[in-house]
């Protein structure tokens, strides 16, 4: 697919035996979502953001910091070893996740940042960013979706600030493991960093969904916290994964330079809370450019409730192109041709008839091109215009000859 090289937002890439990124996935690179005003990815993310402004303060200052501009581009230590991923991780197979080549990947998670943002000095961030996982595509599932991390670290003072006396309560101990905390951590450090996280979260969740929803917290596993939890709302009679969380393995802590301190992390998955929220049928409508689906979320508050209509029952409209063949003729430039041209409006290509003219030896091939729009109905009209455009470019380009 690509040469000894590849160009990924302006950095070049030398390629090897482990490159399985696509030109279709460095599309979406850069394209932010999350950032473009009034995408209903970034009306989620506002929601979650301003959620912690309003409710984390430091006398007027937001305590967490936002990041929604960095680059999805890390080393596979930065995505696994530095959160403790083991070697024979799931994720780490190449069927799983985006490998730009033996060093570098397309972040599978945002939680890829954890380590450096905490070693640059912070102690409660927000990141928000595109994550790349390799997975068939179908109403629900997309290789590219948005997601929002958070990070809260706390000094000794800060954790048993609220406790009456807190003079022999410590945060760490040299004790065992059990369900309940990591072995280095108190009883008390535990218990206090987990209430704190799930009091924070839940009302997220409210703030989100409603005062009025149902959620409760289901035991989890994840390499890099621990104890971890996924906390679950209950969503018109059903329950619904909402983020994944928990107590941050001391051992990353103490990579990043900040091991007199103890915290809480979670990753929350944007795209699947929007198609709840808004009923949005189909995860790929996030990349429609259709002013159909982006003028429904044009809402000066991020707050007010939206329902999505879809706009059509999407017809498929299917047109033939015959022509003779040219000497040296490929089918996958012709099928090349119709998908730079027809874009994704173009949903299949087949051959139809091949024919061999009997006194001539001359060959023509029938294909029907099905032509479908992701949400609305296509006239005749505007397939027509796409149709031509193929036959001229096909017979200007591959020297075919129109029947
Ligand atoms: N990174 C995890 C995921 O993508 C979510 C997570 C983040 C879990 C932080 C715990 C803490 O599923």
């Amino acid at each position: 697919l690509f040469g000894e090289s590849v160009s990924i937002s302006g950095t070049t890439y030398e390629t090897d035996t482990m490159t399985n990124v696509t030109p279709k996935i460095l599309e979406k690179v850069g394209k932010n979502l999350h950032n473009r005003k009034k995408h209903p990815l970034n009306l989620m993310r506002w929601r979650i953001q301003n959620f912690f402004n309003d409710n984390f303060l430091k006398g007027r200052t937001p305590v967490f910091s936002v990041h929604d501009d960095i680059k999805p581009v890390v080393t596979l230590e930065q995505n696994f070893d530095s959160l403790l991923a083991p070697a024979d991780h799931p994720s780490r197979k190449p069927t799983d996740s985006y490998y730009v080549n033996s060093s570098y990947m397309l972040r599978a998670h945002t939680s890829a940042h954890q380590r450096d943002m905490m070693k640059s000095g912070l102690d409660a961030f927000l990141l928000v960013g595109d994550v790349y996982r390799r997975d068939e595509i179908d109403a629900t599932h997309y290789p590219v979706f948005h997601q929002v991390e958070g990070v809260r670290l706390f000094s000794q003072r800060e954790l048993f600030s609220n406790v009456a006396d807190p003079t022999g309560l410590s945060l760490f101990e040299d004790g065992r493991k059990t369900d309940h905390k990591q072995a280095i951590h108190t009883m008390e450090s535990a218990k206090l960093v987990e209430h704190d996280m799930k009091s924070s979260l839940e009302k997220m969740a409210n703030h989100i969904f409603g005062k009025d929803i149902e959620s409760r917290w289901v035991d989890a596993y994840f390499p890099f916290t621990h104890p971890s939890w996924e906390l679950e709302i209950k969503h018109q009679g059903e329950w619904l994964e909402v983020l994944g969380c928990g107590i941050m393995e001391q051992e990353i802590l103490k990579s990043a330079g900040v091991d007199h301190k103890v915290g809480w992390a979670f990753g929350i998955g944007l795209e699947r809370l929007a198609m709840k929220l808004y009923s949005i049928p189909d995860i790929r409508l996030f990349w429609s450019e259709d002013t159909g689906f982006m003028s429904q979320f044009d809402v000066d508050d991020v707050n007010t409730p939206i329902t999505y209509k879809p706009i059509s029952q999407f017809p498929q409209c299917s047109n033939d192109i015959s022509f003779w063949l040219p000497d040296g003729y490929s089918e996958n430039d012709f099928y090349d041709l119709v998908r730079t041209i027809g874009g994704d409006l173009v949903e299949q290509v087949s051959l139809v008839d091949d024919f061999c003219n009997p006194k001539t030896q001359r060959h023509s091939h029938c294909y029907r091109i099905v032509y479908r729009h992701m949400e609305k109905t296509l006239t005749q009209k505007e397939v027509n215009v796409i149709h031509e455009a193929i036959q001229q470019q096909a017979a200007d380009l591959l020297g075919v000859e129109i029947r």
